[in-house]
């Protein structure tokens, strides 16, 4: 009842349209699930269209440079999911003869992919019956059902995972599985929803009860931590100093600036530099990541002999060539300010 209320929908009156849609190439669909894991489709389409024309194949983008895929990722942020795409890619290429494994389990088991996008993949490319649950799935299930239960617990996850997998139809699963996620998306609103032209309108509790706002359970705010990021630019005429950040923390891989963290707001010391080096008042940046607040200072001085001895990796480029490095979100933004890019 549930998948064929759905399945109808779908088929008279969902019009929604993305490039991945239909599709059957198991590796483009994957493509597209790593980029929309934490992207906005509009954003993303963009990024999938680059890519597949970029490395068409797994074995293109196997056999790509770390460098040219952190460039055409460059803008989407959250880098280990790229980082995990080219591991995923070469381990296809090499242990797999670049064939795209056509099990969940097998699919489940690549770098960067968890149950829902194995789901995905698993449905759209090969039919196969497994039941995606994302946020777009929880609200149209918590809904229909007046389903308190939070998913952002392990036990929560489970229910509504349970939940999916009983409401899925026998057959056409990736079809049912992508109108459930359009329905969410261009019906099952968060916020004012559409209930007017949804196929659950009738059978749904929280509609019946006049208690749509009340799902799903909201997560509980997670703790934002502030950090001080103070980034100096050395510059002379035409060129630039940058460095490769190579530490396991947020834009790992990514190129910047020589960096000195604090915990407060105050003035950096940075290495090789007598405290009485008057520093310029800095360009300030904010970026928000999941659970961090980055405040970017940038202070722009001359280079000077002893700062460049103390600070290892430091490359020097001319700012023409600014444009072949991957940086951070926040500092494409202070390059672009300056007309440095
Ligand atoms: N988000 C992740 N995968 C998606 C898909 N296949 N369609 C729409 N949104 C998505």
């Amino acid at each position: 009842m549930f998948s064929v209320l759905l399945l109808e929908w779908d088929q008279l009156h969902n019009r929604r349209q993305m490039p991945w849609k239909g599709i059957s190439n198991p590796y483009h669909i994957w493509l597209s699930e790593i980029i929309m894991q934490q992207t906005r489709v509009e954003q993303g389409e963009q990024y999938y269209l680059r890519l597949i024309s970029n490395y068409p194949t797994i074995r293109d983008l196997a056999l790509a440079d770390d460098e040219a895929v952190f460039r055409d990722w460059q803008g989407l942020g959250y880098y280990s999911r790229c980082r995990n795409m080219l591991q995923a890619a070469r381990d296809i290429y090499q242990h797999q003869h670049g064939i795209f494994p056509k099990t969940y389990e097998e699919i489940r088991k690549l770098k960067g992919v968890g149950d829902y996008t194995a789901a995905a993949i698993a449905s759209f490319a090969f039919n196969l019956p497994h039941a995606v649950v994302d946020g777009n799935v929880v609200r149209v299930l918590s809904r229909v059902f007046a389903d308190p239960t939070s998913f952002h617990t392990t036990a929560g996850k489970r229910k509504f995972q349970e939940l999916a997998y009983q409401l899925m139809p026998k057959s056409q699963i990736g079809i049912y599985n992508q109108a459930m996620m359009d329905l969410g998306a261009t019906v099952c609103l968060p916020r004012n929803p559409r209930c007017e032209v949804c196929p659950f309108e009738t059978i749904c509790k929280a509609k019946n009860k006049n208690e749509i706002d009340r799902y799903p359970s909201k997560k509980i705010k997670a703790i934002i931590k502030n950090r001080y990021f103070h980034f100096l630019v050395m510059r002379t005429g035409r060129q630039i100093y940058i460095q490769k950040r190579t530490g396991r923390d947020i834009w790992r891989d990514l190129y910047s600036f020589p960096t000195v963290e604090t915990s407060v707001r105050k003035k950096p010391i940075f290495d090789g530099m007598p405290p009485e080096f008057p520093l310029p008042e800095p360009e300030r940046y904010t970026q928000m990541l999941t659970h961090q607040k980055i405040h970017g200072s940038f202070y722009e001085v001359k280079p000077s002999a002893t700062i460049e001895k103390k600070w290892k990796g430091l490359t020097k480029i001319a700012l023409s060539d600014l444009k072949g490095y991957a940086f951070p979100r926040m500092i494409v933004s202070f390059l672009e300010n300056k007309n440095y890019l």
